[in-house]
């Protein structure tokens, strides 16, 4: 029978077409189509690691490029929950790919790299976009990771380079009918503007919009904390970096445009004056083409780079050397790494793929005869980090490399690919090294590398020590000249001691900023009457960071193995007190033991911080005074002390305090106590090499013979 053989068959029919018609035409209007997620196809990969898959994922990913495999084991023994903690679901538009992630109306979350100008991230928009300038809180950054963690106690990783667009909660659907409409009885005047009016993280889902990709991974860590679940995620990355020893020692980087001579006779006059230091860093001036690089000993400032290597070797200081990504012409490799870059140049240069197998082997074999092979122990990879806003900075978007990426997807690897040909070469030698680079971001905590910036706001660097720690990131505060006086070179000096980098960077000074803390005045090599006051004074802190080298070794063995930020956020280790802990982004843990929550000066020398103290007790390092937890408290600190705080029950394992961490005296234990009942500290044998055993020699208290005990051949106690 046709269908219209009957009028009433004929009239249902027609009914049930225009039900459908009209249904398309409904969610052709109401755009639900572009919002209607679907379940993402779900594999548990690890114990407590869960992959969401959508649609066919991009060919160069995190993942695809990364630099270590998972830590299997260390993942395996964390064990984990059955079940995912959250499920997202994902849809693939015209527009790229759809993800949403559910919410709780209490969640806060972390996270994202390295993110200036905010620490917790509900209600934001942010787009994962690598930029050395980044002007507001949009997501730009050095370092930008698409990672966050939530106080729910899970982790969210998406393994895509694009410049995806992440919607922390800010976003909420529209009702599917009339009857969902909620608030319709709020009749009062309100506008966002008298404040009477938020609705910045209303919405209970993350969207992140992937754009142009046709499938996605999501990765979900399990917690039960943010703590667990950022430890996942790193071990996932293959665990955490482990400096050597001298990577924690104090760092002077000299100006730029020295003569060899100069640099040995700065190093001479730093011995004289008693001031630790283990590593230098030489600036561009080292290369003989720098901004792009030839990796080539520029003959008239440096003649005899060797004789200069040597020396400092022979002074226990390591060299670090600046440099970049993009090469020179007149680089002896140049034309071999010509098919392997991409169609753009910077500065005169070429821009290599350095996750081809061919074009880091090329620039590490250049590396290890020319640099490495003559002693330089690290790097300090410069302008990775797409300087956009500032002319030929950096490669256009519109870019393509041979691998198969465009410039977007290289931007937010390049820091990465960079990092990782350097480690090729580093890697080689047996060694471990620690490294300072300007751009990073997913899966980057197994690299010995630290970020760092130009800009040079203090509050700003303090924050990001604890931020970064949500990231598998590292950062170095470092200090520079001292616009506000003799308390900012203080303070500065105070924070860049309480980070994972303890370095100046006087690249572009003529002394060290205690001889002149005003950058033009320095310059012009005028010397400041009080210099040996401010030298003093900055030399305390040095020696400060020389004292605590074994304890935050230590902590970095934890970040290796357990994958355990050594420097993080209060919240991530006391989440019971989410409520006081949610905002405060200028105090950190440094290690199991410390917290720290560094000074910006006030101009005045004293200068009065509310701090936060989680429960427990608390010991203030400086004056012995016992703090009850649980709150804040207002303080003052004059400058020869800063907020750094012990847990009740610690035996810190102060070092005694060297030159370099290559005088056997740097293993001299001198323990301090705080409280009663003090628990065992374990410390580990390093022999520096890039597959250290890890001896644990465990310091404790004897309270029958009262005295401590140390077994070990590597660290000795004090007599
Ligand atoms: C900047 C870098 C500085 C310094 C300088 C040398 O990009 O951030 O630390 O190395 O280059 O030209």
């Amino acid at each position: 029978m046709g269908i219209f053989d009957s009028s009433t068959t004929n009239d249902t029919t027609m009914k049930r077409i225009f039900l459908i018609l009209s249904s398309f035409f409904f969610l052709a209007l109401s755009g639900l189509s572009a919002q209607e997620q679907h379940t993402m196809q779900c594999e548990q990969v690890y114990p407590g690691i869960w992959r969401y898959r959508i649609g066919t994922p991009d060919a160069v990913t995190p993942t695809t490029v990364r630099y270590k495999e998972p830590a299997a084991a260390a993942i395996g023994k964390l064990g984990g929950p059955s079940t995912s903690p959250v499920e997202p679901q994902a849809q693939v538009t015209d527009r790229g790919v759809l993800i949403s992630v559910p919410l709780q109306p209490d969640e806060a979350i972390y996270g994202l790299g390295l993110q200036f100008y905010s620490f917790e991230q509900r209600g934001k928009k942010k787009v994962v976009r690598v930029n050395a300038d980044p002007g507001a809180d949009l997501g730009d950054s050095h370092a930008p990771a698409p990672f966050y963690v939530t106080t729910g106690g899970y982790g969210v990783f998406i393994d895509n380079a694009r410049y995806m667009t992440v919607y922390f909660g800010g976003k909420v659907r529209r009702p599917a009918s009339p009857s969902d409409v909620k608030g319709k009885e709020d009749k009062e005047f309100l506008t966002p503007f008298n404040g009477a009016y938020d609705n910045a993280g209303e919405g209970n889902e993350v969207f992140i919009e992937v754009p142009r990709s046709e499938g996605v991974d999501v990765y979900v860590f399990a917690g039960p904390t943010m703590k667990d679940a950022v430890a996942r995620y790193n071990l996932f990355s293959g665990g955490g970096a482990l400096p050597p020893r001298w990577g924690l020692g104090f760092w002077y980087r000299v100006r730029n445009i020295f003569h060899q001579d100069k640099v040995e006779s700065f190093a001479d006059e730093m011995r004289k004056d008693n001031i630790p230091c283990d590593v230098f860093g030489l600036e561009p001036g080292w290369q003989e083409h720098s901004y792009s690089s030839t990796y080539t000993w520029r003959d008239t400032l440096y003649p005899n780079p060797v004789k200069l290597i040597d020396k400092l070797k022979g002074m226990g200081i390591k060299v670090n050397l600046w440099t970049q990504g993009y090469v020179h012409p007149d680089c002896p490799i140049f034309n071999d790494l010509l098919p392997y870059s991409g169609d753009y140049m910077v500065w005169d240069g070429i821009v290599p793929n350095f996750f081809l197998p061919e074009a880091k082997r090329l620039f590490a074999d250049h590396h290890l005869k020319e640099t490495i092979g003559i002693g330089a122990m690290g790097f300090k990879a410069d302008e990775c980090d797409n300087s956009d806003y500032t002319g030929n900075w950096s490669f256009p978007e519109i870019s393509r490399f041979p691998g198969g990426l465009d410039g977007e997807q290289m931007h937010n690897l390049f820091g990465l690919g960079l990092q990782e040909a350097m480690l090729d070469a580093l890697d080689a030698t047996g060694k471990r090294t620690y490294n300072l680079v300007r751009s990073s971001g997913a899966l980057a905590a197994p690299m010995p590398f630290a970020l760092y910036s130009d800009m040079y706001d203090h509050q700003r660097f303090i924050n990001a020590v604890a931020q970064e720690g949500f990231s598998g990131l590292l950062w170095c505060p470092e200090v520079r000249a001292a616009g506000g006086g003799e308390e900012d070179l203080v303070r500065r000096m105070q924070s860049v001691v309480c980070s994972p980098v303890a370095m100046i960077n006087a690249w572009n000074m003529a002394m060290p900023p205690w001889k002149q803390m005003n950058h033009d005045l320095n310059n012009k090599e005028v010397v400041d009457p009080n210099c040996q006051h401010l030298m003093e004074q900055c030399k305390r802190w040095i020696e400060f960071r020389m004292q605590l080298i074994p304890y935050l070794h230590a902590a970095f063995v934890k970040y290796y193995r357990d994958g355990i930020p050594p420097f993080r956020a209060l919240i991530m280790d006391y989440p019971d007190e989410k409520e006081a802990l949610k905002d405060i982004a200028g105090q950190y843990m440094m290690g199991d033991d410390i917290m720290v929550a560094p000074v910006v000066a006030s101009g005045n020398g004293v200068t009065t911080k509310r701090v936060y103290f989680p429960s427990g007790v608390w010991y203030d390092f400086f004056t012995g005074e016992r703090i009850e937890g649980g709150r804040s408290y207002d303080l003052a600190f004059p400058m020869d002390r800063m907020p750094f705080y012990v847990k009740e029950g610690t035996i810190l394992p102060l070092a005694k305090i060297t030159l370099t961490t290559e005088d056997p005296g740097s293993r001299v234990i001198e323990p301090k106590a705080f409280g009663t009942d003090l628990r065992p500290f374990v410390l580990y044998e390093d022999d520096g090499s890039t597959n250290p055993t890890l001896k644990e020699n465990t310091l404790r208290w004897d309270a029958r013979k009262k005295k401590f005990i140390l077994d070990s051949s590597f660290y000795i106690l004090t007599k």
